[in-house]
């Protein structure tokens, strides 16, 4: 039996950069929340088992939603992205093989294309560790001091932007995220976590449209992108 592939969707960050009266992701977009965007992507996906959502406990927001679906799963937030990622694993393992894939994908990257997460599928299934989603720079970039002073100009050509899902195998994620912890290290994704423990996670080039909402500028632009997503889509 193939492996089967499963997500984690962490969603109980405060959203502090964003600077709104409401968590970001559940900021009003094209008519429904960010993160109904985001959860739909996956729920109806027919390559998708299942998909765990990490929340805060006792989240209005989120019971105001009233968001349901057979596949969907709810496990509690924790303080820091990667520990709302770990409940959601220790949440997964109930009921997924500790050596089957999991897409982790932030709440808050609602325009992710169908095509991005079937190219992830197929470019990795086969793939000893995994990887992620990503988009090579194309701007050039400057290492600066604490003083802003620059310091350097990193070789472009090997530089990416790393996104979301990132897809690994449960129980070598879940290694890799209790190592990282244990260590003192608060990383910002999962691949992250995978590096520490001495792997190299495969980068596949994605749309640069599947943008993170961050700050406030972003939601207009996920609101263009999403308008444009949706049209290619029904046009299929
Ligand atoms: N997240 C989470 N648990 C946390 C922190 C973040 O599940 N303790 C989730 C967020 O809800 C988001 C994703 O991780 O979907 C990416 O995190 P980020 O963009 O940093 O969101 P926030 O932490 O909410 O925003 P900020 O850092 O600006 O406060
Ligand atoms: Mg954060």
């Amino acid at each position: 039996m193939s492996q089967k592939f499963w997500v984690v969707v962490p969603a109980a960050g405060s959203g502090r950069r964003m600077g709104s009266d409401i968590p970001k992701q559940y900021l009003p977009l094209n008519g429904r929340t960010v993160i109904e965007w985001t959860l739909s992507r996956f729920v109806e996906h027919p390559r998708i088992a299942g998909v765990v959502v990490a929340i805060t406990d006792g989240d209005p927001y989120w019971q105001d939603l009233g968001f349901k679906h057979p596949a969907l799963m709810t496990a509690s937030g924790g303080v820091e992205r990667c520990d709302s990622v770990l409940k959601a694993l220790q949440q997964l393992k109930q009921v997924a093989a500790i050596d089957d894939w999991v897409l982790v994908h932030d709440a808050a990257r609602p325009c992710l294309s169908r095509d991005d997460l079937d190219h992830l599928l197929d470019e990795l299934k086969d793939h000893p560790v995994g990887g992620l989603l990503g988009t090579p720079i194309s701007d050039t970039v400057k290492q600066t001091n604490a003083s802003s002073e620059v310091i350097g100009t990193p070789d472009r050509s090997q530089l990416w932007r790393a996104f979301t899902p990132q897809m690994f195998h449960l129980q070598m994620l879940t290694d890799a995220l209790v190592d990282a912890a244990r260590a003192g290290k608060v990383v910002t994704d999962d691949a992250s976590a995978m590096e520490l423990a001495g792997f190299r996670p495969k980068m596949v080039k994605g749309r640069a449209t599947n943008i993170k909402i961050t700050q406030p500028g972003d939601l207009q632009l996920a609101e263009l992108y999403l308008k444009q997503l949706n049209r290619e889509e029904q046009a299929k």
